[in-house]
């Protein structure tokens, strides 16, 4: 029998991400040694107390039916983490809605407000799943570039009259994946008055508000006006090394919370009780936890950027984030440059262009290996003609 796909397959290539996988996978087949800093996944355990807590959970045969929804006690421990943190008031009732990691979040979000043919604003480059939930609903993206000398935020002025009409969503991400800018306040108030006038709607997604250096990001929601035209993506995965354990969620305006549940509630049973029982112990944590996270990624911020610089690669220390996003040298395009980088160095980082036309021209390095394995891939990069 001949196996045909539907037409929505055909915005489902091969992402980037298992081709270089399968280099990598060659490379080392041929005796290689690699250092793969092309993925963004934590290579650090949740809290012991978090682990110890799902352990205790999934010893309770009442906890393995269906949960449906998010529980009381998750709800408000949310609505708790986001006063104490965020300085945000969130209704435990009406304005939280569980997902399984805010990837699930992301890609069916857009086809529950967005009709074939309709255009979503997102970050050009952004992170991969916004197109994918976009391919999913039929939509259409419009890509707003960040640029270097907009601070990396998307110029609203620069969104032509008739895209502002015809657009029904806009994605927003700080800080961002791959490029690790903040927002500030008064780009966030651009936002919400450009929301209003145009009728779109605002995802924030802050799936890394724990992981920063210098300078504590924004809720979208903190912003006066936020909940009327939006909601906010978290999720426990970068916060607290959950990323296995699938559980994210959203915040804001009730309407829209209401309406992704109807598909939800369509589409999933719920996240598995344990993992809520685990959730909560971790956003209750007002131990150190994240505060020492962020110390163990900032020297390992220190040490790459550093390392870098001293190699003759000058690139921008990052705020936040778990990722530096590094100018590709003169004479080079994203790819050739992170082919070059495999062959010649051994070491594995994600071309910009994988993110959207304006990543062009970068490449994508994670700070997702030890400071012995960064400092051994700056090494590395002192004995290859590359970046002379
Ligand atoms: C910007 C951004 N949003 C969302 C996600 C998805 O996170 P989760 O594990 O909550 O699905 C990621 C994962 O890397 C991400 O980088």
């Amino acid at each position: 029998m001949e196996i045909t796909l539907s037409h929505k397959m055909i915005e489902f290539g091969e992402s980037i991400f298992n081709k270089l996988a399968n280099y990598k996978k060659q490379k080392i087949r041929e005796g290689h040694d690699i250092i793969d800093l092309s993925v963004g996944s934590p290579d650090f355990p949740p809290p012991s107390f978090v682990i110890e807590t799902l352990a205790t959970h999934v010893q309770d045969p009442s906890l393995y039916g269906y949960s449906l929804t998010g529980i009381d006690e998750l709800h408000s421990a949310i609505s708790e983490y986001y006063l104490r943190r965020f300085d945000v008031s969130v209704k435990k009732d009406n304005e939280v809605l569980m997902v399984m990691g805010s990837q699930d979040g992301l890609v069916h979000f857009p086809m529950v407000f967005a009709n074939t043919g309709d255009l979503i604003l997102v970050p050009d480059p952004g992170y991969t799943a916004y197109a994918a939930g976009i391919a999913l609903a039929g939509a259409t993206p419009y890509g707003m570039p960040l640029k270097e000398e907009n601070q990396f935020l998307p110029d609203l002025d620069a969104i032509p009259e008739d895209v502002c009409q015809k657009a029904k969503l806009m994605i927003l991400n700080f800080p961002g994946n791959p490029v690790p800018a903040l927002a500030t306040e008064c780009f966030f108030k651009q936002v919400i008055e450009f929301a209003k006038k145009y009728s779109i709607i605002i995802l924030h997604d802050f799936a890394y508000s724990e992981l920063y250096f210098e300078e504590k990001p924004i809720s979208f929601i903190s912003v006066d006006g936020a909940k009327e035209v939006g909601v906010e993506f978290n999720s426990l995965s970068k916060s607290f090394n959950m990323a296995g354990c699938r559980i994210g969620y959203i915040i804001g305006n009730p309407e829209i919370i209401a309406a992704v549940n109807r598909l939800k509630s369509n589409l999933d049973y719920g996240l598995f009780l344990p993992i809520q029982k685990a959730a909560i112990a971790a956003l209750h944590d007002t131990s150190s936890f994240s505060e020492n996270l962020r110390e163990i990624y900032k020297k390992r911020r220190d040490i790459l950027v550093n390392g870098l610089a001293e190699v003759g690669w000058k690139v921008e220390s990052p705020k936040a984030s778990m990722f530096v996003w590094a100018k590709v040298p003169i004479g080079f395009t994203s790819t050739d440059f992170t082919i070059r980088l495999i062959d010649e160095a051994g070491i594995i980082v994600t071309p910009g262009n994988a993110f959207g036309p304006s990543g062009e021209g970068y490449v994508r390095i994670g700070l997702v290996q030890s400071e012995e394995i960064l400092g051994k891939a700056v090494q590395r990069l002192k004995g290859i003609p590359l970046l002379k």
